[in-house]
C-alpha cells in the first residue's frame, strides 16, 4: 500500500544516508495499529548497527538517527506528522485521506491488488516429489499445498518462480512393480482412474516382495537385467512411468497445480556417479570398495562434531544412492537458471541430508552452494489414524479424500442454499472442498504438525476455508444487489465507525502480509491474515447496514465491500483457494 508515497520516503532516506556515509539499505516499514489515525513505522535498529560513527549502543544511536531524520527530511505529500520513538521512525497519513487512498487503490488494481510484477533472477521451488509406480497419497499432501502456495505468493512478491517436480522414477519400488506387471499383469493398462491403478499394483507387488516364495530372488534378478540396460525392460519402464505422470496430472489440475520443469531421479543417477568420482580425486570422499562404501566424512573435514556425520555416496557394490542423486540435480538446477535461491520442499526428517549434500557442494566450490534452502514441514494427523503404509495399500489416495470432502461439503452447502441448480452446487462443494483440505495445512506454521478433522476444516463459523469463503460470498451478493459499479467519488472521511476502520486498515495491510509470508517462506502468515481480513469483514457486515444507509454512506460503505471483496479473492488465490460468487 502507498507503494508511491514510501518511494518517495525511501529516497529521501537513502539521500540522508549517502550524506552520512550509512549503509543506504531500504527501512522495513509496517503499519501501526490504529489509533485514531494511521500510520507506518521503521524501526532504525540495523541502520543504527552499520553505521561506522556510531559511538553510544544500538538502541541510542538508533533514536539519534530516527530524529535526526524527522528533523531533516521534508514531510512526504499524503502524511501528516512525522515523530522518532524509542529507536522507530513514525509517519501518519492524513486521515480523511487514509481510506480513499486504500479503497481507490485496491478498486484500480483489482485481481492485481497485493501483487507485484514478478522481475529479477528467479527462485526455483521444488516440491511435491512423488515417486512414479506408486500412489499420489494424503500423506503427499501438505507438500503439494505448501509448495502451490509458496510459489503463489513468492511470484506475488514480485519474485520470478520455476515451480520445479523431481520424481522418483528408479529404485526397488519400480523394479519390483515391472516384474509384478509382468509375471501377473501382462498386457494390462490402467484405466480412468490411473494413479488409483498403479497404486493397487504396487501394493500387490511389494505384498508378494514381502511374502511370496521366490517373488524377492525374481526382483533381484530382474534388477540385474536393468542394470544391465535391458532394452526390453527399459521400454517397459518409460511406458509405464508415462502412465503414473498421467496420473499425477489428473491429481495436480484437481488440486490447481502445475509445473514448469521436471526433473527425473534417473537422469541424474549416472550424473552421480560421475560426481563421486570428482570427490574421491579431490580428496573430499574416501573410496572404501570393494569391502565398504565412499564416503564424505563431513565432521572430520571441517572439524565439526556430530553435527554434519558421514556421507555414504556411493555403495560398496557401485549402486548410487539418494544422496548421490542431489548433486548432480542441485548442479543441473543453477547450469540451467541463474537462481537466486533454491528452495527443496520437503518433509523436515531429510534436514540433515539436505544440509549434507548443501555442505558437499560448497566444499566442491560451487559459488551458489549457500543459495540452497530447505522449507521443511512436518506431518499431518489424519481422522480415524488411518496408516499410511503403500504396502498394506491402507493409504488414503487424494482422490478419495477430496471425494469425501466433496460429498461432506455438498452437504453442507445443500443446506445453505436449496436453490443453486445441482451443476452450480457440485462446483461450489468441491472448491469448498479442496479449500476444506488445503487451509489446514496452509495456517499452521510449516514445522508443527497438522492434526486434520473434518469439523473444524468444515465449520463455517471457525477458522477455515469455507468461513473465508463464505465472507467473499456475502460481499459479493451485496455488490451483485445492488448491481454495483465503480463510481467514484464517495466521501470515505465517513467510515468512521469502528468496524469499518478496521476494516480499511485490514485491506491495506495485504501488500506488506504477502511480502513478509515471502520473505520468511511462512504462507501461514497469509492463511491468518485471510481469517482476519474475513473476521474484519464480518464484524463490518453485522455492524453496518450497507444497502439500507442513507445515500452518500451507502456509496462510501459498497467501496468499501467492493475493495473487501477483491482483497478476500486475492488472498484466497494465492493459498491455493477458490473463491466462489455464491455459496
Ligand atoms: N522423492 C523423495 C522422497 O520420496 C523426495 C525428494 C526430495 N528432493 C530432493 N531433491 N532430495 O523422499
Amino acid at each position: 500500500m502507498f507503494e508511491q508515497e514510501k518511494q518517495i520516503l525511501d529516497e529521501l532516506i537513502a539521500r540522508f544516508c549517502q550524506e552520512r556515509s550509512l549503509p543506504t539499505g531500504k527501512l522495513e516499514w509496517r503499519s501501526i495499529p490504529f489509533s485514531g489515525e494511521w500510520g507506518i513505522a521503521a524501526p532504525l535498529f540495523p541502520l543504527a548497527a552499520a553505521d561506522p560513527a556510531r559511538t553510544q549502543p544500538v538502541p541510542q544511536h538508533a533514536q539519534a538517527l530516527a530524529e535526526a531524520l524527522r528533523d531533516s527530511i521534508k514531510l512526504p505529500a499524503g502524511f501528516s506528522r512525522m515523530e522518532a520513538v524509542r529507536g522507530y521512525l513514525n509517519l501518519y497519513y492524513t486521515t480523511s485521506e487514509y481510506a480513499k487512498k486504500v479503497i481507490d487503490s485496491v478498486l484500480a488494481s483489482g485481481s492485481r491488488y497485493g501483487s507485484r510484477e514478478p522481475e529479477g533472477k528467479p527462485i526455483m521451488v521444488e516440491y511435491s516429489n512423488p515417486n512414479t509406480h506408486k500412489p499420489l497419497h494424503v500423506g503427499h499432501l501438505r507438500n503439494v499445498i505448501l509448495g502451490g502456495s509458496t510459489c503463489n505468493i513468492l511470484e506475488a512478491s514480485g519474485k520470478r518462480v520455476i515451480r520445479a517436480n523431481y520424481l522418483g522414477d528408479i529404485g526397488l519400488h519400480v523394479i519390483k512393480w515391472l516384474c509384478n506387471y509382468e509375471k501377473y499383469h501382462q498386457g494390462e493398462q490402467p484405466g480412468e482412474d490411473k494413479t488409483r491403478w498403479m497404486g493397487d499394483l504396487f501394493a500387490e507387488a511389494d505384498r508378494r516382495f514381502a511374502y511370496e516364495e521366490g517373488f524377492e530372488a525374481e526382483v533381484r534378478a530382474y534388477f540385474a537385467r536393468w542394470d544391465a540396460r535391458d532394452p526390453h525392460i527399459h521400454a517397459l519402464w518409460k511406458e509405464t512411468r508415462e502412465w503414473s505422470l498421467e496420473g499425477f496430472k489428473q491429481v495436480y489440475d484437481l488440486l490447481g497445480e502445475h509445473f514448469d520443469r521436471i526433473y527425473f531421479e534417473s537422469e541424474v543417477e549416472e550424473p552421480g556417479k560421475a560426481a563421486v568420482e570428482q570427490l574421491i580425486k579431490s580428496g573430499l570422499a574416501e573410496d572404501g570398495r570393494p569391502d565398504l562404501p565412499v564416503v564424505v566424512n563431513l565432521d572430520q573435514i571441517l572439524g565439526t562434531k556430530e553435527e554434519y556425520r558421514v556421507v555414504i555416496v556411493l555403495r560398496s557394490d557401485g549402486t548410487s544412492l539418494y544422496a548421490t542423486k542431489d548433486i548432480p540435480l542441485a548442479v543441473m538446477k543453477f547450469n540451467e537458471y541463474d537462481l537466486e535461491k533454491s528452495i527443496y520442499v520437503v518433509d523436515v526428517r531429510q534436514t540433515l541430508h539436505i544440509k549434507q549434500f548443501r555442505k558437499i557442494l560448497e566444499l566442491m566450490g560451487y559459488p551458489w552452494a549457500d543459495k540452497i534452502h530447505h522449507l521443511a514441514y512436518e506431518i499431518v494427523n489424519l481422522p480415524g489414524n488411518v496408516t499410511m503404509s503403500s504396502r498394506e495399500g491402507t493409504v488414503v489416495l487424494l482422490d478419495d479424500l477430496i471425494r469425501e470432502a466433496t460429498r461432506r461439503a455438498l452437504e453442507v452447502v445443500q443446506e445453505k442454499n436449496p436453490e443453486l441448480d445441482p451443476a452450480q452446487m457440485q462446483a461450489i462443494a468441491e472448491a469448498v472442498a479442496l479449500g476444506a483440505i488445503k487451509y489446514p495445512m496452509l495456517s499452521r506454521e510449516n514445522t508443527k504438525m497438522v492434526t486434520f478433522d473434518w469439523e473444524s476444516a468444515l465449520d463455517f463459523n471457525g477458522q477455515s476455508a469455507p468461513y473465508i469463503q463464505y465472507a467473499h460470498v456475502r460481499a459479493n451478493s451485496i455488490l451483485r444487489k445492488v448491481g454495483f459499479q465503480q463510481e467514484s467519488g464517495a466521501d470515505f472521511g465517513m467510515l468512521t465507525h469502528p468496524s469499518e476502520v478496521d476494516l480499511v486498515e485490514l485491506i491495506a495491510r495485504l501488500p506488506e502480509e504477502v511480502q513478509r509470508a515471502a520473505r520468511e517462506l511462512k504462507p501461514n502468515l497469509l492463511a491468518n491474515y485471510a481469517y482476519d481480513l474475513a473476521k474484519g469483514f464480518n464484524d463490518f457486515y453485522n455492524q453496518c447496514p450497507v444497502i439500507n444507509a442513507e445515500p452518500a454512506l451507502r456509496a462510501a460503505r459498497l467501496a468499501l465491500v467492493a475493495a473487501a471483496r477483491w482483497c478476500l479473492g486475492n488472498t484466497l488465490r494465492l493459498l491455493g483457494i477458490r473463491a466462489p460468487e455464491v455459496m
